[in-house]
């Protein structure tokens, strides 16, 4: 577990590359690669409430071992609070999971705050905001999904820009102030759109790792999300 504070970002445009996207036969590599972004985002998959399989709390701590950037935890499982414990142990910073597969939200966003943990919730995109409007008080992190969770590579779905903005109109409206980060298909397209209506946290899998450049990757997305639409 982490201490909280030493891993909340600064302002300005956050970019958390993928590592489903990254070579993960040259992890090494790949996470000294990113050292210029905000997080280390790990997509965890459970080859039930979606269809691969990818990572589990070794690879969560070997990223901590291996760089000093917060590890931001995306859990698509099914059942996502055993994990979100061992995610926690492991020495995630921030562990966010979907409201579709936990009911109980605000309990288990509770006790990862008491391990340590900044909490966060996920919504698919056939999710509405208002679905999400008494679980987001509980959240450090509210992930609006731009595609079917599953796969990175895949197109955005435009209809995630007025989500964002829903989003951040209830977050000023209820004087809240968790981060709001948007996950899959993002690029240089989007972003400037996704920051103007709220986005503060950008995930870049493949815009990040699919080419050779990634700190240059990260500085362009990061550019052209504060320079607006
Ligand atoms: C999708 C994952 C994303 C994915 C993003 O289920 O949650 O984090 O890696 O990949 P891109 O940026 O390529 O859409
Ligand atoms: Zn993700």
């Amino acid at each position: 577990m982490s201490d909280p504070e030493a891993s909340n970002p600064g302002s300005g445009a956050l970019i958390a590359p993928s590592i489903l996207s990254a070579d993960w036969l040259a992890m090494g590599e790949e996470l000294a690669g990113i050292a210029s972004a905000d997080f280390i985002h790990v997509d965890v998959m459970d080859g039930v409430w979606v269809p691969h399989l990818t990572f589990g709390p070794d690879i969560i701590a070997a990223a901590k071992r291996a760089s000093d950037l917060p590890v931001d935890c995306h859990l698509m499982v099914a059942d996502p609070a055993p994990i979100a414990r061992e995610a926690a142990e492991a020495g995630a910073d921030w562990v966010s999971f979907h409201l579709e597969a936990c009911p109980l939200a605000h309990r288990l966003m509770a006790e990862l705050r008491d391990a340590g943990v900044h909490p966060g919730i996920a919504l698919n995109p056939t999710t509405p905001i208002a679905a999400a409007k008494e679980a987001v008080r509980y959240a450090d992190m509210v992930v609006v999904m731009g595609v079917e969770p599953g796969f990175s590579g895949q197109a955005f779905i435009p209809r995630t820009v007025e989500k964002v903005r829903e989003l951040a109109e209830l977050r000023s409206a209820c004087d809240l102030d968790f981060l709001i980060q948007v996950d899959g298909g993002v690029s240089l397209a989007n972003a400037g759109i996704l920051r103007d209506v709220g986005a503060d946290v950008f995930v870049a899998g493949s815009f990040v790792f699919g080419v050779e450049d990634h700190a240059r990757a990260i500085a362009s997305l990061r550019q052209a999300a504060e320079a607006g639409a």
